[in-house]
């Protein structure tokens, strides 16, 4: 049995590199591009409450129970939850589990590098000055006009796929821990930067009022479930990295006597903080300039300039933000595409750099269907109420972080706490038989599945169909 669960990938070389590296994947553009601009469509304060309620809730959780399925099975995803399952004389197919975290790492990855591209456009555009004096109509102008560019959108994901392709083919201790130690905490001393720009805005206080107070009149038109309920638990599971299987292959490299509940607080205390100082950073800009708060996926790209274009040495801030940003999520990409390339290594017998550049150039492939979705492809659809505008874009980012993300969250948490052994779990978690051990196996147990199986079939209208059906 044993052999099943040896690693041939290696270990991190110290705890806090695990922090960090677990942490560069959760900080990304998820916190910076996505929280704002999710938080702008639907409802403002009362989608930042359930958003933070469903990271303590359930994100927390099963952080925990997806770092200790890696650190036991010490593999790929797939393999890992075969060889558990193995272990624990359950059914095999469970692995099935691990293949549903690679395609969602994949389907992830390809759309998430398009808009790392726009960060790297973004680093020239402000470094050439572009913005210096730039009102809301022209920065969105820009904006437009980049995104109607599918050979630009194309060359820059190009770009940004290499680089990530280059960083996983080296081995994740390699390139990653010292990306990660500096440009982090770098990130956020611009963020605190960029929130004292904010403070200067005419708008600071509403913009920290629609932040964090809920107002409820405004969701009168929405459904809470679809609208606000779903959405807040995709971003939960999308910037906490979990449900895939990428922190499960962290916690694979993750030496027996680091305290797996430490190591998730602080990584969802840093997540969070990042999200919420981007939001504080972004609204009073975008309240300021008379821009739209619902403005979806170019919010940040059309508000952050205006600031840049105005504050005192505006091209160099703007030009770092961007770069930092670019570090970000190249740091989350990496762990995108490290389950499918250790699987590959695992079970095709590939050399991890052939495994980088195949499972990179699929991804790759894959994101040119999200270069497509902001010109010659667009096209509108709606979903649970809402109007979607970017087709295959939005398609893939609904499917993925509202379906695929909260569906695996609930088998790890199914699988940890359901058919493991309470042995294997004490063992694991290191927190012996305490209450914080029955706390953490009551939610997993409970809370977290009922939390989001309750959503889901809420939102998909599940007892709407049902009470018509009686
Ligand atoms: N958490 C990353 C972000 O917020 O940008 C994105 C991400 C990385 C999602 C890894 C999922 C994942 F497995």
């Amino acid at each position: 049995m044993s052999s099943l669960r040896t690693s041939i990938h290696g270990q991190w070389s110290s705890r806090w590199i695990f922090i960090l590296a677990a942490t560069g994947s959760a900080v990304g553009l998820g916190n910076i591009w996505r929280f704002p601009y999710l938080t702008g469509e639907n409802g403002g304060g009362a989608f930042v409450l359930v958003y933070l309620f469903c990271v303590i809730i359930m994100g927390i959780p099963i952080m925990m129970a997806e770092i200790l399925l890696g650190r036991r099975g010490r593999k790929s995803p797939i393999y890992t939850m075969e060889a558990l399952a193995y272990e624990e004389g359950l059914n095999r197919n469970w692995r099935l589990l691990g293949w549903l975290g690679v395609l969602a790492g994949f389907i992830i990855l390809s759309y998430y590098s398009v808009i790392a591209g726009w960060t790297i456009a973004f680093i020239f555009k402000t470094g050439m000055g572009d913005f210096l004096g730039t009102n809301a109509k022209q920065t969105t102008e820009i904006f437009g006009n980049l995104v109607s560019s599918p050979g630009i959108l194309l060359f820059w994901h190009s770009i940004f796929m290499c680089i990530t392709i280059r960083v996983v083919s080296q081995g994740v201790s390699g390139g990653l821990e010292k990306a990660v130690k500096f440009l982090m905490p770098a990130l956020f001393v611009l963020l605190l930067v960029m929130v004292g720009y904010a403070m200067s805005t005419e708008k600071f206080i509403d913009g920290l009022r629609y932040l964090f107070i809920p107002d409820f009149n405004s969701l009168a038109e929405k459904n809470l479930f679809s609208d606000v309920f779903l959405p807040a638990l995709g971003q939960a599971f999308f910037s906490l990295s979990i449900g895939m299987g990428a922190i499960m292959i962290y916690g694979s490299y993750l030496s027996k006597d680091s305290s797996i509940t430490f190591n998730c607080f602080i990584i969802a205390l840093a997540d969070t903080s990042v999200a919420i100082l981007a939001g504080i950073a972004i609204f009073p800009i975008v309240f300021t300039y008379g821009l739209e708060a619902a403005g979806g996926p170019g919010l940040i790209f059309v508000s952050l300039p205006i600031a840049f274009g105005q504050m005192p040495f505006g091209t160099f801030f703007g030009c770092l933000f961007f770069i930092l940003l670019m570090f970000a999520a190249w740091t989350s990409s990496i762990s995108l595409l490290e389950p499918a390339v250790t699987w590959l290594i695992e079970a095709k017998n590939m050399s991890r750099v052939k495994a980088s550049y195949v499972a990179g150039f699929i991804a790759w492939l894959l994101g040119v269907f999200t270069v497509l979705s902001f010109n010659h492809w667009s096209f509108e659809f709606s979903f649970a109420g809402a109007i979607k505008e970017n087709g295959l874009f939005d398609i893939f980012d609904i499917l993925t972080s509202n379906i695929m993300l909260p569906l695996g969250g609930i088998l790890v948490a199914f699988f940890t706490s359901w058919l493991m052994s309470r042995k294997s779990t004490v063992d694991e978690l290191g927190l012996g038989d305490s209450l914080s051990y029955k706390i953490w196996r009551f939610v997993v147990r409970y809370i977290a599945p009922l939390g989001v199986i309750i959503i889901f079939l809420n939102a998909i209208g599940f007892f709407k169909i049902f009470s018509i059906g009686n």
